[in-house]
Formats: structure tokens, sequence, C-alpha cells
């Protein structure tokens, strides 16, 4: 099983979110995108955001994606609901089944 990496601001709605799927996680800076290394291991990128954004909603997910050439797996609405948090842990646990796993001192801390 791998590690979620996740950037939570002073709000922290997606710390909260990432509590609930009780899966190893480590938090990181906005830096942690500037590391090509960093950069290099991601695997997937799942976006929060608000509704109230329109097409803009979790943008930074279609930004990640494309920029890291990995899959958007999922959005969410702030600290997710219920669903969101078992469809999160479904598909972390079915997608990590065909990943190389990588140990969370690989990461360049930022
Ligand atoms: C400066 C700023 C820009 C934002 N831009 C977007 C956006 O483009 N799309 C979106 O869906 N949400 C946007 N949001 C809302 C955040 O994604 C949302 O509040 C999220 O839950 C914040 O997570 P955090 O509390 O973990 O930082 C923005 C929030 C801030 C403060």
């Amino acid at each position: 099983m791998s590690h979620l990496v996740y950037f939570s601001s002073v709000s922290e709605n997606t710390r909260r979110f990432v509590e609930k799927l009780k899966w190893p996680e480590d938090r990181v800076t906005r830096m942690f995108l500037n590391n090509e290394h960093n950069r290099s291991l991601i695997r997937g990128v799942i976006a929060a955001g608000n509704n109230n954004f329109g097409a803009e909603f979790a943008y930074a997910g279609n930004v990640v994606s494309r920029k890291c050439g990995v899959p958007y797996l999922y959005r969410f609405e702030l600290m997710g609901t219920p669903d969101d948090v078992e469809a999160v842990r479904a598909g972390l646990e079915d997608f990590w089944k065909d990943q190389t796993c990588h140990q969370p001192s690989q990461l360049q801390s930022l």
C-alpha cells in the first residue's frame, strides 16, 4: 500500500477528508509539486473543490493530471461526504493493486 500526499490550506477541509480515509498519508506544502523527483512519484490525483466555482470545480485536479501525466481519479467537495470517503477508499484499494509502491522516505520533504 502506498501513501497519499495531500495539501490542505488553513481551512483544513482536505485534512479532515483524508483523516476519515484511515490511509497512510503525508501532509505536504505547496512546494511539493515544484520538485521534479516528487512529481515523478505521483501515480494519480484526487482533487477537492467548491461547487461555487462552477466549471472550474476542483480544477487543480485537471492541472496536476495534465502536468504530471497521471489519471484524475476523483473529485469531492469541501470535506467530502461519507459516500466520497467510501468511494475513495474502495478506489484506492483497487488502484494500488496494479501500482508500484513508494515509501514516504523516497519523497523529498518540502
Ligand atoms: C484562493 C482560493 C482559490 C480557490 N479556487 C478554487 C477553484 O478554482 N475551484 C474549486 O473548486 N475550488 C476552489 N477553491 C475552494 C477550495 O478548493 C475548497 O475550499 C477546498 O475545500 C479547500 O481545501 P483546504 O481547506 O484543504 O485547503 C478555492 C479556494 C481558495 C481560498
